[in-house]
């Protein structure tokens, strides 16, 4: 096992426990909240435990997983056939078919080739109706991982997962695929949504430091004796939090910093944006929906592209539930913030999206612009007609979440979803 991961499991004793009223922020807003620790004291307000907590949820639940459904492992072997072993001579593929056949009789279940998982896989991206970077399906890279299923081996492969997709900036679309949900076996689970997210401690107040969409998931990590390293701050990046199998106990794993590329965020022109003390991951990388494949499951098999500027400066950073940045960053512009028609939300917001555009960029970290993209996912589905496939899309996550009418994307409508589609990446609730 590699040594560099912290299995955190079992050490809970050894962590610091803080008090969130003592996290004070410093008058310069660029520095970490201090943290004062107090391993003495008995806890009643350990991080995120303050006066409305939010519920702990519980792992995502996993129904039992039956044998394959011999009709849809047919369906898609005949669709690898339709669009990649096209010049298969028809007794071969009979032969896949009738050997797949075999082994869900025997087994319940079956594996595919190399080249059939990678792709499902990418199928399942092209099918992937909310996701606007359609455009580069075909060059997802797929790592192979079905031998791996064991918490430590799990965490070890998403880290080497993150290096070999981040490269610096130059980000590689990137999947990698654990064990799968057989009959005898359940596959292993990360509860993470992403691989790189910042966690959220809520004070007694009812205030949250960092992210407060993670406030529940930080509260469990807390439980399972978790300790933000350098103490509770803004953007502390979460451990990985990885079950054997559905229902098993959680183990927590630390990502390696030289893992986790990270922008500073500047801007072009007002200096002191840069004092805001604000940063964002370079790689969006989701790692809680299942992959579905032909009827076989795999339930843990995290993939990432690059991010949409949009994600970051126009909702991660603005929402109201998320960093909430807006007011302050309209003070410092000394906008008239004393009624909505001054727009000062909006003109706050394009400068906020400017520095994540303009760091990311000297930072040669790639990252697409909404303009850009848009123009794309429409190139995209001229392709996809030209193929004579249908290319279902959600509207309202297509259409980007600032200057909708400006691009090009806004003005149509597009092919209903079907939920029963496959190969599909699978809602983690559902
Ligand atoms: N919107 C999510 C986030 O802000 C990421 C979703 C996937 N995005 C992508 N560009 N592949 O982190």
């Amino acid at each position: 096992m590699a040594a560099f991961l912290r299995n955190l499991v079992g050490t809970r004793q050894q962590f610091p426990r803080f008090s969130p009223e003592v996290v004070l922020p410093r008058s310069d807003a660029s520095d970490r909240p201090v943290a004062v620790p107090d391993p003495g004291a008995p806890d009643p307000a350990a991080p995120g435990s303050g006066t409305r907590p939010e519920p702990v949820p519980d792992p995502p639940a996993t129904p039992a997983h039956g044998p394959v459904e011999v009709a849809e492992a047919i369906a898609f072997l005949e669709q690898f056939h339709a669009e990649v072993f096209v010049d298969l001579p028809e007794p071969d593929r009979a032969a896949r078919i009738a050997a797949v056949r075999a082994e869900i009789d025997e087994t319940g279940t079956y594996r595919h080739t190399t080249a059939e998982l990678t792709f499902g896989a990418r199928v399942a991206w092209r099918n992937a109706a909310r996701c606007i970077g359609r455009l580069y399906w075909q060059s997802l890279r797929v790592r192979d991982r079905r031998q791996v299923s064991s918490p430590a081996e799990v965490a070890a492969e998403c880290v080497e997962h993150l290096r070999e997709a981040t490269r610096g900036g130059r980000i590689r679309s990137t999947l990698t695929v654990f064990a799968p949900d057989a009959p005898d076996r359940a596959g292993p689970r990360i509860h993470n949504e992403q691989l790189i997210r910042y966690a959220g401690y809520r004070h007694p107040n009812g205030s949250v430091t960092g992210d407060p969409k993670y406030v529940p998931f930080t509260d469990r990590a807390t439980a399972l004796g978790w300790y933000p390293p350098d103490g509770p701050g803004r953007f502390d990046v979460l451990p990985l939090m990885i079950s054997e199998r559905p229902g098993a106990e959680p183990e927590l794993f630390e990502l390696p910093q030289d893992a986790v590329l990270e922008v500073e965020l500047r801007h072009p022109e007002y200096s002191w944006f840069a004092e805001l003390g604000l940063r964002w991951h370079a790689l969006p990388a989701i790692s809680n929906m299942p992959l579905e494949i032909g009827g076989v499951r795999y339930p843990a098999a995290p993939f990432n592209g690059w991010y949409l500027a949009t994600e970051v400066g126009a909702r991660n950073l603005a929402d109201t539930d998320r960093y909430d940045l807006l007011p302050e960053i309209a003070d410092r512009l000394w906008l008239n913030t004393s009624s909505e028609r001054t727009l000062w939300r909006d003109r706050a917001l394009v400068e906020l999206m400017r520095a994540v555009q303009w760091s990311f960029d000297e930072a040669g970290v790639q990252m697409s612009d909404h303009h850009t993209e848009s123009r794309r996912f429409l190139e995209h589905l001229a392709r996809e007609q030209d193929a004579g496939r249908r290319c279902p899309a959600e509207w309202s996550w297509i259409v980007p979440p600032m200057s909708g009418g400006l691009t090009p994307v806004f003005h149509r409508y597009y092919d209903e979803p079907d939920p029963d589609q496959r190969p599909a990446f699978l809602d983690p609730t559902g």
